[in-house]
This record gives C-alpha cells, sequence and structure tokens, in this order.
C-alpha cells in the first residue's frame, strides 16, 4: 500500500505532468457551429506549433452541432486541448475573454475554429512578444503584403475597409486592421481591462485597443485571409448594429452604452412603423383619429417589444410565458413616456417657442425614460 502510494507522484512526474510542462502560449478558439472544423484547426495549429509547448482552449456557445463533443473527443488523446462550454450566453467577443481568464500561459492568442487565419504566424507572433518586441501582435489582412481578397466577397471587403477607416478615425487608433480576429497578447496587459470589455460582437481587438494603455507595444504582421472551407459566417446584421453601438459609444466617451443606441435605433424604427399604421387605418378604414392613433402607438410598441427583446437585450431574452408579462410591463413603460414626452416638449415650447427643440426634447426624455425603466421592469437581470 505505502509502496503504491511512494510511487505515484514519481509515475506522475515522468508520464502526463512532464509532457505537460506550462505551455508557452495558450490558443483560444472561440466557436459556434464548427464541429467538423475542429480536428483540422487543431492539427494545424499543433503542425505550426512544433516543440514550442501549447495549449489550446476553445470556448463554445453550446452549439446545436456537437462541437463540444468533437473537442472533448480530441481532448481525451491529448490534455493540451480543451472546451469551456457557456451555456444561455452568446457572443464571440465574451467567449475569447473567458477563454483568456481561463488561460495557464502568459501570452495568449486568440484564432477563429474555420481556418481563415494562417496559423503558420503564430511562432512569429510569439517570437515578438517573448523578445519584449511586442505587447500585443495583431495579424493583419491589409499591411503591405497582407492580401484579403481570398477570404472576402467584394461586398465584405469594402465594408470591412470602411469600418476601418471609421474605427481609426473614431478610436483615434491608427493600426490597419483593428477588428483583427486573429492576435496575441500578454495576458496582464488584458487581465485589467477585461470587466470593461463588451462581450457581444465581433469587435473585442477594437475594444482593446480603445481601452489599452498608449503605452502598450504594438506590432502587425501582415497574412494572407483564407476563403472559408467548411460552416458558413456568423458576422451578421446583428453583428454589425453592434458594432455601431460599440463606435457610437465610444464617440460619446463611454458615457451612453451600446445598448442605449440600440434602443434608440429601435426606437426610430417603431416611428416608422407608428405613421405607417396610422396611414393605412386611416385610409382603409373609418375610425376616428383619435383610436387609429390609438391603433398605431399600440403596433409600433409591439415591433418595438419584439425588436428590443431580439436585438438590444438578447442577452436578457424573455421567453416563453415571460413574454407577455414583458410586453405589458412594456406598454405600461412607454405610456408614461409618451406622457413624459408631451410634457416635456410642452414645457420647452411655452419656454422656447421652437416647435423642433421641443420635439427633439420630448422624444429624447421619452427615449431615456423608456431604456431606463424598461431594462428595470422589463429585461430586468
Ligand atoms: N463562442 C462563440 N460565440 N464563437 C463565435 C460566435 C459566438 O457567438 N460567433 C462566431 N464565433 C466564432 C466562429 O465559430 C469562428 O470560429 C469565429 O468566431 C469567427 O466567426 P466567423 O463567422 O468565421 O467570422 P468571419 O470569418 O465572417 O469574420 C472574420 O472577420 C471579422 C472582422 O471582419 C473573423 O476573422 C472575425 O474574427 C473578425 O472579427
Ligand atoms: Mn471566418
Amino acid at each position: 500500500m505505502n509502496a503504491i502510494i511512494a510511487a505515484q507522484p514519481r509515475d506522475f512526474l515522468h508520464g502526463r505532468a512532464a509532457a505537460q510542462a506550462r505551455p508557452r502560449v495558450s490558443i483560444i478558439v472561440p466557436t459556434y457551429r464548427e464541429a467538423e472544423n475542429v480536428a483540422p484547426t487543431v492539427a494545424a495549429i499543433e503542425r505550426a506549433l512544433g516543440d514550442i509547448a501549447w495549449e489550446i482552449i476553445f470556448v463554445d456557445d453550446d452549439s446545436p452541432d456537437g462541437t463540444v463533443a468533437a473537442v472533448r473527443s480530441l481532448g481525451e488523446r491529448d490534455g493540451r486541448v480543451r472546451v469551456i462550454r457557456r451555456v444561455g450566453r452568446r457572443g464571440l467577443a465574451g467567449a475569447v475573454i473567458e477563454g483568456m481568464m481561463a488561460s495557464a500561459a502568459d501570452i495568449v492568442a486568440v484564432i477563429d475554429a474555420d481556418l481563415q487565419h494562417d496559423e503558420a504566424l503564430l511562432p512569429k507572433m510569439l517570437g515578438a512578444i517573448e523578445t519584449g518586441n511586442a505587447d500585443l501582435v495583431i495579424a493583419t489582412r491589409y499591411a503591405q503584403s497582407g492580401d484579403a481578397q481570398g477570404g472576402f466577397s467584394t461586398l465584405r471587403r469594402n465594408a470591412s475597409t470602411l469600418a476601418t477607416r471609421v474605427s481609426n478615425l473614431l478610436l483615434k487608433t491608427n493600426v490597419s486592421d483593428p477588428m483583427s480576429g486573429f492576435f496575441m497578447i500578454r495576458r496582464d496587459a488584458i487581465d485589467g481591462i477585461a470587466p470593461n470589455l463588451a462581450t457581444g460582437g465581433f469587435k473585442l481587438l477594437l475594444d482593446i485597443l480603445a481601452s489599452a494603455p498608449e503605452s502598450l507595444k504594438i506590432v502587425e504582421m501582415p497574412y494572407q485571409f483564407r476563403p472559408r472551407q467548411l460552416g458558413t459566417s456568423k458576422l451578421d446584421a446583428l453583428v454589425i448594429a453592434d458594432f455601431l453601438g460599440l463606435l457610437l459609444s465610444k464617440l460619446s466617451g463611454n458615457t451612453i452604452s451600446p445598448r442605449f443606441f440600440l434602443f434608440a435605433l429601435v426606437g426610430a424604427t417603431g416611428l416608422v412603423v407608428h405613421l405607417a399604421t396610422l396611414r393605412s387605418v386611416l385610409t382603409t378604414t373609418h375610425i376616428p383619429f383619435n383610436a387609429a392613433q390609438f391603433i398605431a402607438a399600440l403596433v409600433a410598441m409591439t415591433s418595438n417589444f419584439f425588436l428590443n427583446n431580439a436585438l438590444t437585450f438578447r442577452d436578457r431574452r424573455l421567453t416563453g410565458s415571460a413574454v407577455f408579462k414583458g410586453l405589458l410591463t412594456f406598454y405600461l413603460v412607454c405610456s408614461i413616456g409618451t406622457l413624459a414626452n408631451v410634457g416635456v416638449a410642452e414645457l420647452i415650447y411655452l419656454r422656447d417657442a421652437s416647435w423642433w427643440r421641443a420635439g427633439i426634447a420630448g422624444a429624447v426624455m421619452a427615449a431615456v425614460f423608456n431604456y431606463a425603466v424598461s431594462s428595470m421592469l422589463t429585461w430586468r437581470k
């Protein structure tokens, strides 16, 4: 018995523990529906890193296609590969942040799971950080010899170039690919700012650049962005709306949250819905104006509710029977908001006699009120 216990630690050292020396770099791979890409991605990274000690942390948002199982079965054979399965949450940036916080190495890299990023660059990126030449290395699709052509459609390339220009302008950064999903950074540069980073959408690097101190040493390395072979891209309208929210929020010096901008955006669509409904009710029925106005308001509020539930508050999305209760509280909040709108506008109109200044003040008042109260009442945390 004693002999067995005494023998154990030594076996450990000579067996797995010796093989699993502390990694020099942790590779974070965010995934959503990438089951078929998991094995090729690990193989590519392993080949690229050679004898550099590494670990790979997949962070999956509970994909329904078996991505987690795919990583686990690889992990059974190779302890350097593991997966964090997040449940009830979606968001690329948040997934990456969680992976970084769970890493064993002092240096962390982020790379997509679809082989669009060139993993062969990893050793060079690591070298730049380990020698102290960089705190952050951005693999960029645009710098001199970098080539984004392969992996992008024309539309996507133009949109991407525009987004890059706008970001650099607003955030006063001047890196050539601030939206890159492929970069490496010293973890201690992330630790402090992690709680302040936005968890939704695709703009983690942008957010890091905006929050990092000026002393952060940044190096860019160009590479060829490859076309996706398997699976589909998850960059959609929601991701773009989210990105606009972040830019506007940064523009306001962080005083206004990205969520509020989404709420205001939805509010603006509500106005369009309201007017369109009013017009069609008035032209197709003989209902009096007041009643038509009431119907239009109800339709607009309902549409706002569902858009906000899907977009603005998607991380607190109401489902099942909670939807009905949520809708009722939202009607209540908006009705009081409308009273506030009319009241404020009238007050200002009496003092100022400018109808448009009064109108804008009323609308802003209602937006702020509806946002503040519905985020406490309808979509409370
Ligand atoms: N955990 C998690 N949660 N992972 C996600 C999510 C999510 O909600 N959405 C996307 N991913 C994963 C994908 O599975 C993939 O590994 C990686 O994040 C990038 O997603 P893609 O859907 O392949 O994005 P893309 O190729 O269209 O976008 C590329 O360009 C963007 C900027 O233009 C990527 O390089 C992005 O990283 C980059 O920000
Ligand atoms: Mn991709």
